[in-house]
C-alpha cells in the first residue's frame, strides 16, 4: 500500500544473541521501513545475560542500522505487538528441528491475533548450526566462542564453569 510504512518486530530471547541473530537482523532491515528487535523477558528461566545486557549488545550491533531500533518485551508478544501497531513478526529458521516450535508458537499467535502475520527467513548456511544454548555450553565449558557471536557480548560474558 503507497505511503504505509511497513514495520516488523523480529523477537526472541538473545540469550546471548549471536552472529546468526545479527544476520538475520540485517535483512530483515533490508525488508522493511522499520525494524524492532524485541528482548522477550521471561520471568520463568534464570537468563544467562540479564536483559538489559541483551538489548545493549544488540543496540551495539544493529541499533546503528537507520530503521532497527532495539527494545525488550514482558507478557504475550501479540500485545506488545498490538501496542506497537505492528502486524509483522519475523523468524529466523535453521534447520527441520525448528519448525515444529516455530509451527506451534505461529499457530497461537495467530489464534490470539489474527491480525499479526509472522514471517520466516532462513539462516545462511554457515549459521544454521548456530545456537545460543550452543554458545552458553561452550562459554560455560571455558571455549572460545569468538566464532560465534560478537565482541559486543563477548565481552558481557562470565566465564563461571
Ligand atoms: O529466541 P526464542 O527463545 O525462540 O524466542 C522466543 C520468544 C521470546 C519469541 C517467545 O518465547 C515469545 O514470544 N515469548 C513471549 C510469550 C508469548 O507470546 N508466547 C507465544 C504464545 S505461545
Amino acid at each position: 500500500m503507497p505511503g504505509t510504512m511497513r514495520r516488523a518486530i523480529y523477537p526472541g530471547s538473545f540469550d546471548p544473541p549471536t552472529f546468526g541473530h545479527l544476520d538475520i537482523a540485517e535483512r530483515a532491515a533490508g525488508l522493511f521501513d522499520e525494524l524492532i528487535v524485541a528482548v522477550g523477558e521471561n520471568s520463568d528461566k534464570a537468563p544467562f545475560l540479564p536483559v538489559e545486557d541483551r538489548v545493549a549488545a544488540l543496540e551495539e550491533c544493529v541499533g546503528s542500522l537507520r530503521n532497527v531500533r532495539v527494545t525488550s518485551f514482558r507478557g504475550l508478544l501479540v500485545d506488545f505487538a498490538r501496542g506497537q501497531g505492528c502486524h509483522v513478526l519475523v523468524r529466523g529458521l535453521r534447520a527441520v528441528s525448528d519448525f515444529e516450535y516455530e509451527f506451534r508458537v505461529t499457530m497461537a499467535n495467530r489464534r490470539l491475533a489474527p491480525e499479526v502475520e509472522t514471517v520466516f527467513l532462513f539462516a545462511r548456511d554457515e549459521y544454521s548450526f548456530l545456537a545460543s544454548s550452543v554458545v552458553r555450553e561452550v562459554n560455560r565449558l571455558g571455549g572460545d566462542v569468538s566464532e560465534f557471536v560478537p565482541e559486543a557480548v563477548r565481552r558481557r560474558l562470565g566465564h563461571s564453569v
